[in-house]
């Protein structure tokens, strides 16, 4: 039977999973209750449970190419009203990822897809800004400014939807943190100056224009650090500043 080995996998998945936590599936089959919304890419390298070394049931995931926000998207503003509303998460995780494929071909002049009307928003971004980008010293830089653009449009994108808006104004905590993923190094990049928690923070957001010709802040001394640690065969490549 074709994909015979991926139904082994997973029976031994379910074996090794219930000798680690016998309960685990119990309490799994009662209800979710993730504390996360993961908005990331459809790149198969980047999945949200891994990277974060989570279990199932602990993050509630919307992936698409390039972890774009359509605001007519109505699959994605199903799982955010869900996540919000009835979740009650109050975390939400825009994740972009270096050598994300989509933000390159955004970058580039083929527009024979139709990912290139799903990347329409980045195509023209890049285009308005285009003169900032060719300033950076090579295509790896405005790759790696475009992706970190990205994620704080998209961010920015989701705390104007009305779902957001009225769980601010109601009073509920919700904090939209703009991360990238690095590829080469498994880490986690925070885009500390993009967290968002409230309508006024966010209308009081410099315009997203100015980020394309100036990097973000940089890391703080101690995930420096780690990155360092972890990631110095890949030393001054994927940093975000
Ligand atoms: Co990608």
């Amino acid at each position: 039977m074709r994909l015979s080995h991926l139904l082994d996998r997973n029976v031994r998945w379910a074996q090794r999973k219930t000798e680690e936590d016998p309960t685990f599936f119990v309490r799994m089959a009662e209800q979710q209750t993730p504390r996360y919304l993961w908005l990331g890419c459809s790149d198969s390298r980047v999945t949200a449970n891994d990277v974060l070394n989570l279990d199932p049931g602990d993050v509630f995931v919307h992936r698409n190419i390039a972890n774009v926000v359509h605001t007519s998207d109505m699959n994605f503003l199903a799982v955010l009203e869900f996540a919000v509303e009835v979740l009650k998460v109050q975390d939400i995780i825009v994740c972009g990822h270096y050598g994300c494929g989509g933000v390159q071909r955004a970058l580039g002049d083929d527009r024979s897809a139709l990912a290139d009307h799903w990347l329409q928003p980045l195509v023209m971004y890049y285009r308005k800004n285009h003169a900032a980008f060719d300033a950076l010293p090579d295509q790896l830089a405005r790759h790696q400014r475009m992706v970190e653009v990205n994620v704080e449009m998209q961010m920015r994108r989701i705390a104007q939807t009305p779902i957001v808006e009225a769980a601010w104004a109601s009073g509920q905590t919700l904090h939209i943190h703009g991360w990238v993923y690095g590829i080469h190094d498994g880490l986690l990049r925070n885009l500390c100056s993009s967290t968002s928690s409230s309508s006024a923070a966010r209308d009081a957001l410099e315009s997203l224009d100015a980020r394309a010709s100036h990097p973000f802040e940089p890391q703080p001394a101690i995930r420096l650090h780690a990155l360092d640690a972890f990631a110095s065969c890949c030393e001054g490549h994927g940093r975000t500043s």
